[in-house]
């Protein structure tokens, strides 16, 4: 050790997960996941590096996050590896790379991981925050794009968030694209005196990021710029009419937005967000797209593609927002009132344990008092009480926490009784 005694803390923009936080999470992975699994979605675990070739081929160079977000690095043999600041298009890596689209499609892939980007600090946004995603490949389907938001707005809902919004958009096909760009772009040129440096070279890179613009001057401009929604192309437009009637059928309520714009190039067709009222400036919760040319991108057949990915923090900072927290919760707590019973209950705490009960028990020898109050700091159900004349009679006495009652159990049929 070197010596130096200062504190030492995580880096900028990370943070640690505490155990209080840990159990709202929990709930909404868990949630999360069984939602994926209902919709047929199949676990997929990508390395937490990529080549940073498949981020600038596959989330594109006029992006912010690959202009000035990523955690780039050599490694030892000269290779740039970067971290991954998203998960579309690690995962279409791995589809292209395992000939994936071989297999029945669409293929439907689900990951839970960290996201790394360098982004300025605040409240829900970090530099390293976790998302829950889905990535359906191979179908073109407008049914699919409904079902993906529906799976989606199901987890909020079974999360309890609310003040929720949903806001579609479309980036068109290739067809309607360039002719919009360069409409766009002759009307933003008429205003170049209103636009700042900024928005200039914006103008230059990516004009339709223009819409996400914070400065107030240059959203003026362009609240009466063309809108891509009204210059879809035929094939376009049918896509997002069934998108919005499915929705309508599923009872989904959104907002469509003409000036939705998403930070990544492959994005095509329809483009949704989640927003929470809860949160302040980071309101989005969820939000993702259709990528119908990023399989082909990226080296594989033409193979269109559909996906989201949830911000968990963000998710957990709404939910605590709403007052909606998960209190700490175990089956059982095993309070032994004789230091010499401990061994002789050690078994019966294990079979508790093996048939799935949650249980803990006292490991510092306290007195009855204070291991009650251990017992309702962890949320136990039950306080499982054996002293000297409990033990004798092959009984403990079970102490329902909440009815505050309390009866005389067999030590045999604790678990049965436990288990109800
Ligand atoms: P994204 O909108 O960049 O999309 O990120 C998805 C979600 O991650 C956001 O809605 C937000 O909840 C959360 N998030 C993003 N950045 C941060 C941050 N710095 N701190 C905390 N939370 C954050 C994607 O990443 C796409 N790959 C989604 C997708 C999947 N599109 C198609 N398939």
């Amino acid at each position: 050790m070197s010596g130096d005694t200062r504190r030492a803390s995580a880096p900028k923009g990370t943070r640690d997960v505490l155990p209080a936080e840990s159990r709202l999470r929990q709930r909404v992975i868990d949630v999360a996941r069984d939602a994926l699994e209902r919709y047929a979605y199949q676990r997929i675990v990508t390395p937490t590096f990529e080549e940073t070739e498949v981020f600038v081929r596959g989330v594109g160079t006029s992006t912010d996050v690959v202009r000035k977000e990523m955690y780039t690095f050599q490694d030892q043999g000269g290779r740039s590896l970067s971290l991954r600041p998203e998960g579309t298009a690690p995962v279409v890596r791995a589809f292209v790379q395992h000939g994936m689209h071989k297999l029945p499609l669409p293929v439907k892939l689900w990951y839970l991981a960290p996201m790394f980007r360098y982004e300025a600090p605040q409240a829900g946004r970090y530099r390293e925050h976790w998302q829950f995603g889905a990535e359906a490949i191979g179908s073109s389907d407008p049914l699919l794009d409904a079902e993906v938001i529906a799976l989606l707005d199901g987890v909020y809902r079974r999360l309890g968030l609310t003040g929720l919004e949903l806001r579609l958009g479309s980036m068109g096909d290739p067809e309607s694209r360039g002719p919009y760009r360069a409409l766009l772009v002759e009307y933003l040129e008429r205003h170049l005196s209103e636009l700042d440096a900024d928005a200039q070279e914006r103008m230059r890179v990516n004009p339709l990021r223009l819409f996400d613009t914070k400065n107030p001057r240059v959203a003026a401009v362009m609240a009466d710029a063309p809108k891509l929604l009204d210059h879809l192309s035929p094939a376009a437009q049918v896509h997002r009419e069934q998108v919005l009637e499915a929705l309508g059928r599923l009872g989904i309520a959104y907002v469509e937005d003409a000036t939705l714009v998403r930070g990544f190039d492959y994005y095509t067709m329809t483009v949704f967000e989640f927003t929470s009222d809860a949160l302040g400036a980071q309101s989005a919760v969820g939000g993702g797209g259709r990528y119908d040319g990023l399989v082909e991108g990226l080296g594989g057949p033409p193979t269109p593609g559909i996906g989201f990915g949830a911000g968990i923090e963000r998710i957990v900072l709404a939910l605590e927002a709403q007052g909606v927290d998960a209190a700490p919760e175990i089956d059982c707590y095993l309070a032994v009132l004789d230091d010499a019973l401990r061994l002789p209950m050690l078994p019966v705490l294990e079979r508790l344990r093996a048939a799935g009960l949650r249980c803990e028990s006292d490991l510092r020898g306290r007195s009855l008092k204070t291991m009650m109050k251990h017992a309702a700091t962890l949320g136990a159900r039950y306080a499982v009480i054996v002293g000297d004349r409990e033990y004798a009679a092959g009984v403990a006495t079970v102490r329902d926490m909440e009815a505050h009652e309390q009866r005389e159990i067999p030590l045999g049929d604790l678990v049965e009784e436990l288990s109800r």
